[in-house]
C-alpha cells in the first residue's frame, strides 16, 4: 500500500538545520576504530612512508635514503615514530592536523586517503603530540592533543560540546626554536601510553613482530626468494621497501620469511620452490598479482613463524590478519598451512578504514572467486602430503614388526612350527608393506626406497627359510630337552606385549644355559 503521505504532492527542499556533529565522532575515528592497539603503529608507518615518497618524488630526498625510527621507551610508557618525509610547513601545520577525513591523497598513488589514521593514537596515550619542521623552516612546529581531557569530556554527559568545540578545547600549538631536530621531519609521539592487555605498545618484540608482518619493509637479505619476488613484483607494486629502525637497532625491520622456518617445535621445514600468478580482472586487466611458496606441507605453521596463510596487501601494507582469506579454504584450518601474498593491484578494490579488511564489491568479490581455486589447490598439496605421511607412518611401522620377527627368525631359538608360522605372518606384513608403498600420495622418491627396502627384506627372510636355523646351546642339547626349551621359548614370545624386550630376555637365558 502507498502511504496516503506520498500522494500529497510535495517537492524535495533542502534542510535549512546545521548537521550537529557530536564529540563521540571523535572517539569512534579514534580508539574505537581499531581491534588491534598495534595497528597505530601501521597507520603512523603509513604516513610516514607517503610522505618519504612524497619526498623523494620532489626531488627533496634520494631514492633510498627515506627512513623511519621508532623509538619506543617502555620505562616512560613513551612512543616516537620519525620519519625524514617532507614533514608539514608550519603555514598549514595545524589545518592539516586537525581536520577529519578530509584528506588530501584519494585518487593519488599514496596510501592513506580516509584522513583520519592519524588519531589513531588518541585513545591509547595520555597525550599525542605531532612534530615537524617542512624544508627550508627555522622553527619546529609542535601540536599536542590532550586525550586524558579527551577521555574525561566524553565520558561526561553534561558536557554537549560538538567535534569543532571538543578540538579547540583539546589542541594546543607552539613553535620551538630549538636544536637537536633534523632539518626536516615529521614525528608523532604518545605519552603516557595506557595500560592494557599485553601492553603490546611499548613492547618493542611485539611492535617489531607486527611491522614486519604488516609494513611494506624489504625482506631479510639473506632469504633465498627476496629477488626473485622483487623482480616479479616491482613493475606493478609500489613496494616501499622502507628502512625502519626500531630502538636504534642498526638492522632495519625486515619482513619474517626465510629460508627455513619452524612450523612448531622442534619441527622445521624449508621453502623448495616459488610460484607467482597473475589475477586478472573480468575485462582482463592485472586485478593482483600474487605469490606461494612451497615446502613439506607438515601440518599447520604456527603463529610465532609470522608467515603462515594467505594474505592480502595493499601498496605493500598487510590488510588485515593471517586469516582473512581463511573463507576460501573448504577445510579452512588449511590456510595455516600455507605460506603467500597477493598485492591487490585493481584500483577499484580498496581497504577499508580500519585496513582490516577491503570494501566489499563486485570487484572484491571477483578476485576472491579467482582465488578460490587457488586455494584448494593449496589444500590438495596439504592434504596429499597428509595422506603420505600417514602411509609412510604405515609402512614404518610395518617394517619395525617384520624387522622383529626377522631377528626371532635369526636367533633360531623358537619351535619349528612357532618359526613355520612367523615366517607366514612375516610374508603377509610384507604384502602390507608393498601396499603402502604404492600409495599414490607418495612421492616417487619414497616409493623407490620403500620396493628397496621390501626386496631387502624379502631376501633376508628367504635366507632365513632356507637356513633352518638352531641357536649354537639348544643344538647341543639332547633333543627332548631342547624341545621343551624351544616351547619354553615360543610361549615367552608369545605371552610377550614386546617383541624386542622378550628377544633380549631370550638372549639373557641362552647365555646363561651355557
Ligand atoms: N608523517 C607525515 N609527514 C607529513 N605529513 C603527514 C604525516 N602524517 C600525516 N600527515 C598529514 O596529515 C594528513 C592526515 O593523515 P591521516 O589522518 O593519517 O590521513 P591520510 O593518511 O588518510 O591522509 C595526511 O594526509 C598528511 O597531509
Ligand atoms: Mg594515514
Amino acid at each position: 500500500m502507498v502511504p496516503v503521505l506520498a500522494l500529497v504532492k510535495s517537492n524535495w527542499e533542502a534542510i535549512e538545520d546545521q548537521p550537529i556533529i557530536g564529540k563521540d565522532v571523535l572517539e569512534l575515528l579514534s580508539s574505537s576504530m581499531y581491534v588491534n592497539p598495534l595497528s597505530i603503529y601501521r597507520e603512523y608507518v603509513q604516513n610516514a612512508m607517503d610522505s618519504i615518497e612524497e619526498a623523494i618524488a620532489l626531488g627533496s630526498l634520494a631514492v633510498n635514503r627515506g627512513r623511519i625510527d621508532i623509538i619506543i621507551d617502555a620505562q616512560n610508557r613513551q612512543a616516537r615514530i620519525r620519519d625524514n618525509g617532507t614533514g608539514i610547513p608550519r603555514n598549514i601545520f595545524a589545518k592539516t592536523l586537525i581536520a577529519l577525513g578530509a584528506s588530501k591523497k584519494r585518487g593519488t598513488k599514496a596510501r592513506g586517503f580516509r584522513g583520519v589514521g592519524r588519531l589513531a593514537g588518541l585513545g591509547y596515550c595520555k597525550e599525542l603530540v605531532f612534530r615537524s619542521r617542512a624544508e627550508g623552516e627555522k622553527q619546529v612546529s609542535e601540536l599536542r592533543w590532550d586525550c586524558r581531557r579527551l577521555k574525561a569530556l566524553l565520558a561526561n554527559s553534561q558536557v554537549k560540546l560538538n567535534v569543532d568545540g571538543l578540538i579547540k578545547d583539546l589542541v594546543r600549538i607552539r613553535h620551538l626554536t630549538t636544536d637537536g631536530f633534523p632539518a626536516r621531519f615529521f614525528e608523532v609521539e604518545l605519552n603516557g601510553i595506557m595500560r592494557h592487555s599485553g601492553d603490546y605498545l611499548i613492547d618493542t618484540r611485539q611492535v617489531h613482530d607486527y611491522l614486519s608482518q604488516v609494513a611494506p619493509v624489504p625482506f631479510a637479505p639473506n632469504f633465498a626468494f627476496a629477488k626473485r619476488i622483487h623482480d616479479e613484483l616491482s613493475a606493478h607494486v609500489s613496494l616501499g621497501n622502507i628502512l625502519i629502525y626500531l630502538n636504534g637497532s642498526k638492522t632495519p625491520i625486515y619482513r619474517p620469511h626465510a629460508d627455513e622456518f619452524e612450523i612448531r617445535r622442534g619441527v622445521r621445514d624449508r621453502f623448495s620452490e616459488i610460484k607467482f600468478l597473475d589475477i586478472k580482472d573480468s575485462d582482463g586487466h592485472l586485478a593482483a598479482k600474487a605469490w606461494f611458496l612451497q615446502h613439506g606441507y607438515h601440518g599447520a605453521i604456527g603463529s610465532g613463524a609470522l608467515i603462515k596463510g594467505l594474505r592480502l596487501r595493499s601498496g605493500n601494507i598487510q590488510i588485515g590478519e593471517s586469516n582473512l582469506l581463511d573463507e576460501l579454504f573448504t577445510e579452512s584450518r588449511f590456510n595455516s598451512w600455507v605460506v603467500g601474498e597477493i598485492h591487490v593491484l585493481d584500483e577499484r578494490i580498496l581497504p577499508n578504514g580500519r585496513r582490516d579488511h577491503f570494501e566489499q564489491n563486485v570487484y572484491f568479490n571477483d578476485l576472491l572467486n579467482k582465488l578460490r581455486p587457488v586455494a584448494s589447490e593449496l589444500a590438495c598439496c596439504c592434504r596429499m602430503s597428509s595422506l603420505s605421511r600417514n602411509a609412510i607412518r604405515q609402512f614404518e611401522s610395518l617394517q619395525v614388526q617384520v624387522k622383529s620377527i626377522l631377528s626371532i627368525l635369526q636367533q633360531g631359538a623358537v619351535s619349528p612350527v612357532q618359526s613355520h608360522k612367523l615366517k607366514k605372518q612375516a610374508i603377509m606384513i610384507l604384502h602390507r608393506m608393498d601396499k603402502a608403498s604404492s600409495h599414490p600420495a607418495l612421492t616417487l622418491e619414497h616409493r623407490r626406497k620403500f620396493t628397496l627396502i621390501i626386496k631387502r627384506l624379502q631376501h633376508k627372510l628367504r635366507e632365513e627359510e632356507v637356513s633352518k636355523r638352531r641357536h649354537r646351546i639348544l643344538k647341543q642339547m639332547p633333543s627332548s630337552q631342547q624341545k621343551i626349551w624351544e616351547r619354553f621359548i615360543t610361549l615367552l614370545y608369545e605371552y610377550s606385549p614386546n617383541k624386542i624386550a622378550a628377544k633380549t630376555l631370550v638372549d639373557h637365558i641362552l647365555r646363561r644355559l651355557q
